[in-house]
C-alpha cells in the first residue's frame, strides 16, 4: 500500500484488547473519516480506528462537533470501513443521536453496526446517559465510554478545559467511570486530564482505559489524524503531536533513492503523500508502543499543591470497592 509492504492482519477483538491491558501492551488508536486515510491507518497497523464526530470539524468544516448528524457520520464510517476492512472500527455517536431516548440510542448505534459495518460505538458521558449505555449493551453492541473533556458539552464545561484535577471533579469522573464499567462498556476513553488522575482511574477500573491528552499512565492512546499530520489549521490541542517532522527525512530519502519517479508513481504510488502518511502513522504507533508518546511535553501537569490536595481527597484514598 503506497509502497509499504503490508501483512494481512486479523482484526483485533475485545479479547485482544483485554489481553493487551493484562500484558501491559499499549494500544494505538487513531481517527479516520475517509477512504484514503483509513487505508493508510490500516497499512500502518493501528489497533483501532475511531470515526470521530471530530470529523465534523476536520473533514466537514464545522466550527464544533455539535452540528454533525447521524447521516453524515454514516457516510464517513462507510468510507472508513471500505478503506480498512481488517481493522476494528468505532463509530462515534454524534450529539442528539443517543440522549433523547433509549430507543433512539439503540436505533442509531445499530445504524453504525448494520449500515456502516462498525465493530463498536462510542458515546460521551457517564451517569447521565447510563440507561442508554445499558440498553445498547443489552442490544449486543460493543460500547466505549468517553469521560473527562467531552467535546459535545464544551459549552457546559465553559470551554476546552482540563478535567479531573480537583477532588470534586475527580470524584465525579470516578463515579461516572464505575457506572459505565458496571453498565457494560468494554473500555473507557479519557480526554484532557493530567497524568496522575488518569493513571489512578486506570488502576481503579478493570476494563482498559485509553487516553487522548490523558498522559502516559493509561492502557493506550488515541490521536486525531489531522493533528498527527498537522492538517487542521483552526485549532491544535496542547497534547497533540504532529509526527510529520519525525518522518519527513525518511520520506525524502525514499524519494532521493529513486531516480525514476514517474515509474515509481505508476507502479506503487509511493511518490506522494500516501507514502508519507503511512510512515507518520507508523512513527506514532512506535512511539505509543514504546511509551515515548505522550511524554511530559504533551501531557497536562498539576502543581505540587494541587496534587497534594487531590491525592488526599476521599475519592482518591477510599478505594473503589466502597463506591
Ligand atoms: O470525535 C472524536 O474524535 C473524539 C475524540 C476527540 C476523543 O471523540
Amino acid at each position: 500500500m503506497f509502497g509499504h509492504i503490508v501483512e494481512t492482519r486479523r482484526k483485533k477483538t475485545l479479547a485482544d484488547f483485554r489481553k493487551m491491558k493484562e500484558d501491559g501492551v499499549p494500544l494505538s488508536w487513531i481517527t479516520a473519516y475517509d477512504y484514503p486515510l483509513a487505508q493508510c491507518a490500516e497499512a500502518a497497523g493501528v489497533d483501532m480506528i475511531l470515526v470521530g464526530d471530530s470529523g465534523g470539524m476536520t473533514q466537514l468544516g464545522y466550527a464544533t462537533t455539535n452540528p454533525v448528524t447521524m447521516d453524515e457520520m454514516i457516510v464517513l464510517a462507510k468510507a472508513v470501513r471500505r478503506g480498512a476492512p481488517n481493522t476494528f472500527i468505532v463509530g462515534d455517536m454524534p450529539q442528539g443521536s443517543y440522549e433523547i431516548s433509549v430507543e433512539e440510542a439503540v436505533r442509531n448505534a445499530l445504524r453504525f453496526i448494520k449500515e456502516a459495518g462498525c465493530d463498536a460505538i462510542k458515546c460521551e458521558g457517564g451517569i447521565r446517559v447510563i440507561d442508554k449505555v445499558e440498553a445498547m449493551v443489552k442490544a449486543g453492541i460493543a460500547v466505549i465510554g468517553h469521560l473527562g473533556l467531552t467535546p459535545q458539552s464544551t459549552v457546559s464545561f465553559g470551554g476546552y478545559k482540563v478535567q479531573g484535577k480537583t477532588p470534586e471533579g475527580f470524584k465525579a469522573i470516578v463515579e461516572d467511570a464505575l457506572a459505565l464499567q458496571n453498565g457494560g462498556v468494554f473500555c473507557l476513553l479519557l480526554e484532557a486530564m493530567p497524568t496522575e488522575p488518569a493513571g489512578k482511574l486506570r488502576d481503579i477500573l478493570h476494563i482498559p482505559v485509553y487516553g487522548i491528552g490523558a498522559g502516559k499512565d493509561v492502557d493506550g492512546q488515541l490521536i486525531i489524524i489531522h493533528d498527527l499530520l498537522g492538517f487542521y489549521d483552526a485549532f491544535r490541542p496542547y497534547f497533540a503531536k504532529c509526527f510529520v517532522p519525525t518522518s519527513i527525512a525518511g520520506y525524502l530519502q525514499h524519494l532521493a533513492g529513486n531516480t525514476n519517479l514517474p515509474a515509481l508513481g505508476r507502479k506503487e504510488r509511493s511518490d506522494g503523500i500516501g507514502y508519507l502518511v503511512v510512515d507518520v502513522i507508523k512513527a506514532y504507533i512506535q512511539a505509543v508502543t514504546f511509551k515515548k508518546f505522550p511524554n511530559a511535553e504533551y501531557s497536562y501537569k498539576m502543581k505540587e499543591e494541587e496534587l497534594t490536595i487531590l491525592t488526599s481527597c476521599e475519592a482518591w484514598t477510599r478505594g473503589y470497592r466502597e463506591f
